[in-house]
């Protein structure tokens, strides 16, 4: 492949990447490798929504069994600490459940099974106007190649084998 053929691929990576992969928006696991399940303390799913970055375009997915779980959605904090549904929103009960976020804002969800909540199944997400991230330490390699790509084009085209 030549030089000229090799940087007209990476630009049409990159370009792809740029176009498609943000349309397409994240798709998040719920609570990682155990889901939307009773966690072992009551901070795991803070600490699991404190590494993500919820865009507007990603969608959240709540791996459970129902009806072992279900997600109750609250529009208050106050009903958040307090495992109350005085603000309630929906109530989500067929498991697995996926959530599409079109707009910014806040979303308060907990299990309303049993005392769940309490011990823990309750997540709060803050999904921002922009792009979303896993919070893997997952540098895009597009943003690179990207780069290499339109300077290689930019350059003058050197002799080949100069
Ligand atoms: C909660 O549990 C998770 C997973 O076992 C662990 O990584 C985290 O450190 C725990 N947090 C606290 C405050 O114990
Ligand atoms: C969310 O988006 C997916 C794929 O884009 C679609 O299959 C699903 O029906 C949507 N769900 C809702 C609740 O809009």
């Amino acid at each position: 492949m030549s030089k000229a053929q090799l940087s007209f691929v990476l630009l049409a990576v990159a370009v792809y990447c740029l176009t498609v992969s943000p349309a397409a928006g994240l798709h998040h696991i719920v609570g990682g490798s155990i889901g939307w399940t009773v966690p072992p303390n009551v901070t795991y799913f803070q600490d699991w929504a404190q590494k993500k970055v919820i865009g507007v375009g990603d969608k959240l997915l709540f791996p459970f069994r129902s009806p072992l779980h279900n997600i109750v959605e609250v529009g208050t904090q106050d009903d958040f600490d307090h495992c109350t549904q005085n603000a309630l929103v929906d109530i989500y009960t067929t498991g697995p459940f996926m959530i599409n976020y079109t707009a910014p804002g806040d979303h308060y969800y907990f299990s309303g099974i049993g005392k769940q909540c309490e011990s823990g199944l309750k997540l709060h997400v803050t999904v921002v106007n922009g792009k979303g991230s896993s919070g893997r330490i997952l540098p895009p390699p597009v943003t690179p190649a990207a780069d290499v790509a339109v300077q290689t084009l930019a350059a003058p085209a050197p002799a080949p084998a100069a």
